[in-house]
């Protein structure tokens, strides 16, 4: 049957899905799948059911694609889709009930709070020491995210964080290494440790740089892998994640692992981190996606 790949949308991260979409189609269009791509944000759901696919490819990003309402939509049309459902796809979304349920659970999550106009940025300081970090609760590809260094620095971090959400938080900032695990059905795909120049994985050394280096293997004894890995799946689990994913992690000084988050929709780009994991892994570009469209099908 026909597939529709969903990309573009009308995120933050509309660029990065573009890229994602496109490369998702091309690997579907080497597989001989009858594949169209559809960008939701130009016809909306009335288009798409008008393309009458039998499934549909998520390539979407962040808000309207990544958070649960279009998989609750596609629910609704009786369309299969791959990914996380509604619940863990809201969840993903949201940086901040994502640590919530982590907490609850017994896993490691640095210490947040939310910001708001009349926060009192010395209580914040207090708290959760500097450096820390600003963000958008619901925001990928760390659109909108400082580090702050100093108090007097806080409010602008906050202001310029408040312009992509209406929800911003502030996390204790983990020094350290900074790693991430896909996670592919039932298997967790090797980690990678992403080493930045400048010490911060931002949308630039996503996106843009080529001095970001990807170590693959990611340089951890066997043992400390496998147990990030653990601690990834039992993360992505813990919010009801399904088919695929990528749990983003920091590891301190002491070796102690911290989750940052997950992402339910992760970038399919030719910088992005699932596909060389899964190279690494012996999975190439086109396998993987056609793996991930088969969890369609369970
Ligand atoms: N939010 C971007 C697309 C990622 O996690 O890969
Ligand atoms: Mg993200």
């Amino acid at each position: 049957g026909r597939v529709a790949v969903l990309y573009g949308g009308d995120s933050a991260e509309r660029d990065v899905s573009l890229k994602s979409g496109a490369a998702v189609f091309a690997a579907l269009e080497r597989s001989g799948i009858d594949v169209v791509g559809y960008d939701p944000s130009e016809g909306g759901l009335v288009g798409l059911e008008a393309l009458a696919p039998d499934r549909v490819f998520i390539a979407l990003h962040g808000r309207g694609g990544e958070d649960g309402s279009l998989q609750g939509a596609l629910e609704l049309l009786g369309i299969p889709y791959t990914g996380s459902g509604v619940l863990a796809s809201a969840l993903g979304m949201d940086k901040q009930r994502t640590k919530q349920i982590w907490r609850a659970v017994g896993l490691p999550t640095p210490e947040a709070v939310t910001l708001s106009d009349d926060a009192v940025w010395d209580d914040v300081v207090s708290r959760l020491g500097l450096p820390l970090i600003v963000k958008p609760v619901h925001e990928g590809s760390t659109l909108g995210i400082s580090i702050v260094d100093n108090r007097d620095a806080l409010e602008a971090a906050y202001r310029e964080a408040a312009r992509f959400d209406a929800r911003v938080m502030a996390e204790r900032y983990i020094r350290g290494e900074e790693y991430t695990v896909s996670l592919l059905g039932d298997r967790v795909l090797p980690a990678i440790r992403v080493e930045v120049p400048s010490g911060f994985y931002d949308y630039e050394a996503k996106y843009l740089s080529d001095d970001t280096r990807y170590h693959l293997p990611c340089g951890l004894e066997a043992a400390q892998e496998a147990a990030l890995g653990e601690l990834c799946r039992q993360a992505f689990e813990s919010i009801g994640g399904e088919d695929w994913g990528r749990v983003d992690v920091m590891r301190d000084a002491e070796g102690r692992f911290w989750l940052i988050e997950v992402n339910t929709s992760p970038g399919m780009t030719d910088h992005s981190l699932v596909p060389q994991a899964a190279a690494h892994a012996g999975i190439g570009f086109d396998e993987l996606v056609l793996r991930i469209l088969a969890t369609t099908l369970e």
